[in-house]
């Protein structure tokens, strides 16, 4: 911890919010009370105790536990923008980094591109040397492991020494504490894994108590059969299964989500511990380069099959003109085809091109949103200049349009799906709850008005209703912007070694 920011924990005094609406993260109804933090820790939830506090009059708002943005790749952003006010200002306190597939360790030529660190344990001090506003937890990515070991290209099954040098470096991911290991299936090197692969590399996880995430192989017009594969892993190895924002990708597949959460709660009908996240949009994002390479332009695919109309640059840090343009707009320009444009972009621009993707039906994501077993997460990725909205905005989307709005969830559901159902499933202890004991990581908003404000061609803006953001007791946001202070923490499986 730097100088400045110790001295800045200890002139911080108690502060008591008073008359307020609380959402404990458990799913249980708001009641009104007054609560009380000193220093990083929730001290009351009921009376007040008359101890000498900053009060913040809380009357017609709501005191939920900050959010946990379980799915996320702010892997290298909370070190270079450690403010990190894409998520702070929605009222995100803790964010799941290494999703996809894909983590900053082991070294390894993956296709973020960001995984320099040799194990997980040099990531995390580094994090903590950058001190970042939010907390911040860490998957191991199997395709970052399969390409260590293998490189990014081997389309084949692991020999035997290669096998072990993967089991080893979960295993060593797993003992500087992250908190389990994604798979990135849809994409390069993770599209090469086989069941028995995953198998091997799963019963480490689910031996260390971790949970598996997996953004699925296909999520279009094998979505079905897709959730068979993940759930099979989850039956052999009992790992708990994170299915990663859960979705009907593409024309072809809408209309399958009522099948595929029938799938779901048939195996969790028999056990198996298989749950999933959402972001609350119809569009999707993701590396052009991985949707040119599974021959997305040219077919049925992963990313089912899309036209150069339904793509739009969110990042192209080359060519930053192209940015919230589609290929097909940038194609005319050029005075050549969308088809070709692609692979030019994809020439120039490499792994640093995301695009946004039409992708979804809204019927879909309502019928998802309202599963039991689902959890929110933004899928946010940090770049370019206009980012998928839903790295700045998803949380106030769910609870003002979804919640709100459309009717879709209790707001009291809807805040459990974001806190204490997050904090569960990815082992945070004391946090994603208010009770007396816990960490003081807490939203307060005016649940009358917040909403999400970014759009698709302007995402960066600052959601409305958002009055106050707190992260181990200490203020991350005042009036709609960051205060610059840094209190949070890495949180290693299991939390408090
Ligand atoms: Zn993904
Ligand atoms: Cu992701």
């Amino acid at each position: 911890m730097s100088d400045a920011r110790r001295r800045h924990s200890v002139m911080v005094r108690p502060t008591r919010f008073c008359n307020v609406t609380v959402f404990d993260g458990s799913g249980a109804p708001g009641f009104v009370a007054d609560v009380e933090i000193d220093g990083d820790r929730i001290v009351t939830v009921g009376a007040a105790t008359g101890v000498e506090a900053d009060e913040i009059d809380g009357s017609g708002l709501a005191l939920a536990p900050g959010f946990v943005d379980v799915h996320t790749h702010d892997d290298l952003a909370v070190m270079t923008n450690p403010d990190h006010g894409c998520k702070t200002l929605q009222g995100v306190t803790s964010v799941v980094v290494g999703n996809c597939g894909m983590s900053a360790a082991p070294v390894s030529d993956d296709p973020l591109g960001f995984s320099h660190y040799p194990r997980l344990a040099d990531y995390l001090r580094q994090v903590e040397a950058a001190g970042p506003a939010v907390n911040v937890g860490a998957l191991v990515g199997h395709g970052t492991v399969r390409a260590a070991v293998m490189g990014l290209k081997s389309d084949r099954v692991p020999d035997d020494r290669e096998r072990e040098a993967m089991v080893e470096h979960v295993a060593a991911a797993l003992e500087d504490g992250a908190l389990g290991m994604s798979s990135g299936l849809a994409y390069e090197p993770g599209r090469y894994a086989a069941h028995d692969e995953l198998v091997d590399l799963a019963e480490v996880v689910a031996a260390a108590g971790g949970v598996y995430t997996t953004h699925m192989r296909d999520e279009g017009r094998d979505l079905i059969g897709s959730i068979e594969e993940s759930i099979a892993v989850s039956e052999a190895t009992g790992v708990a299964l994170q299915i990663s924002h859960l979705k009907a990708s593409g024309r072809d597949a809408w209309g399958t989500t009522a099948a595929a959460l029938a799938v779901i709660d048939a195996a969790r009908q028999r056990g198996v511990d298989v749950m999933a996240d959402q972001y609350p949009y119809t569009r999707g994002s993701t590396l052009l380069e991985q949707i040119v390479g599974a021959g997305a332009l040219d077919g049925p695919s992963a990313f089912a099959h899309v036209q150069p109309a339904d793509l739009l640059i969110a990042a192209a840090p080359g060519n930053p003109h192209w940015e919230g343009r589609t290929i097909e707009e940038i194609a005319a320009d050029e005075g050549v085809g969308g088809r070709e444009m692609a692979d030019r972009i994809v020439e120039a621009e490499g792994r640093n091109c995301f695009v946004i993707i039409d992708s979804m039906s809204e019927d879909d994501v309502r019928e998802v949103i309202r599963h039991p077993a689902v959890m929110t997460g933004s899928d946010g990725v940090p770049g370019g200049s206009k980012p998928h909205p839903r790295l700045h905005h998803t949380y106030p989307r769910v609870l003002g349009h979804y919640s709100r709005n459309e009717g879709l969830l209790e707001l009291a559901d809807a805040i459990h799906r974001m806190t204490g159902m997050c904090a569960d499933r990815f082992g945070f202890v004391d946090r994603g709850v208010i009770r007396p004991g816990a960490f003081a990581d807490l939203v307060l908003f005016d649940p009358g008005t917040i909403i999400d404000t970014g759009t698709y061609t302007d995402p960066t803006t600052v959601p409305e209703g958002i009055r106050g953001v707190w992260v181990n007791g200490e203020r991350v946001v005042a009036d709609g912007a960051v205060t610059g202070v840094r209190p949070g923490r890495v949180i290693r499986r299991p939390e408090g070694r």
